[in-house]
């Protein structure tokens, strides 16, 4: 039997169109993507995740001369919010990405790694995590309101 799984996202033409809060955590992305550390790549990330209570931590991408080292922005900020405030909720996920080579206005999806990662923070807090990507320089935005959206048949400790 053929069955289908349907995904649901919304897509915005620019960040004018989102709210407030959506609108500071692309700032504060943009703002710390500048900074990463991606001298092999040159390909530069920036993450911005907003807890319960307003709270913003950021991340960027850190490489590493010894490539599988290095860790996504995703990561670093998730993993940020997981070990100063492991009690408190993580309501959003904002990504920026763009290098040499792309444009910083494209829709960059987090890696399968990363959209891992945020599911088990999904899972450990019992909330959905909404994720927007896209839309640094003018570009659309995508937005999807749980990892769920972006990582069918996901594995998670349900499985162990
Ligand atoms: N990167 C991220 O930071 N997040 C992603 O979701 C995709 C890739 C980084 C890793 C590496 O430093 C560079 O982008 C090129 O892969």
């Amino acid at each position: 039997m053929k069955r289908r799984q349907v995904i649901t996202y919304t897509e915005y033409r620019s960040l004018s169109e989102l709210g407030e809060n959506m609108q500071r955590l692309f700032k504060r992305a943009l703002k710390v993507q500048r900074d990463a550390y991606a001298p092999y790549s040159k390909f530069k990330v920036g993450a911005a995740v907003r807890l319960e209570g307003g709270q913003i931590l950021c991340g960027s991408n850190q490489e590493n001369a010894v490539y599988p080292v290095g860790l996504c922005a995703e990561r670093v900020a998730i993993f940020q919010a997981g070990a100063l405030y492991p009690d408190v909720r993580i309501c959003d996920l904002v990504i920026l990405a763009g290098g040499e080579r792309a444009a910083n206005n494209r829709p960059v999806p987090p890696c399968g790694s990363c959209r891992q990662a945020i599911a088990e923070y999904e899972c450990r807090q019992g909330y959905p995590i909404r994720i927007a990507f896209g839309g640094a320089d003018g570009g659309a935005i995508i937005e999807v309101r749980t990892v769920a959206g972006l990582l069918p048949f996901g594995f998670s400790k349900a499985f162990l």
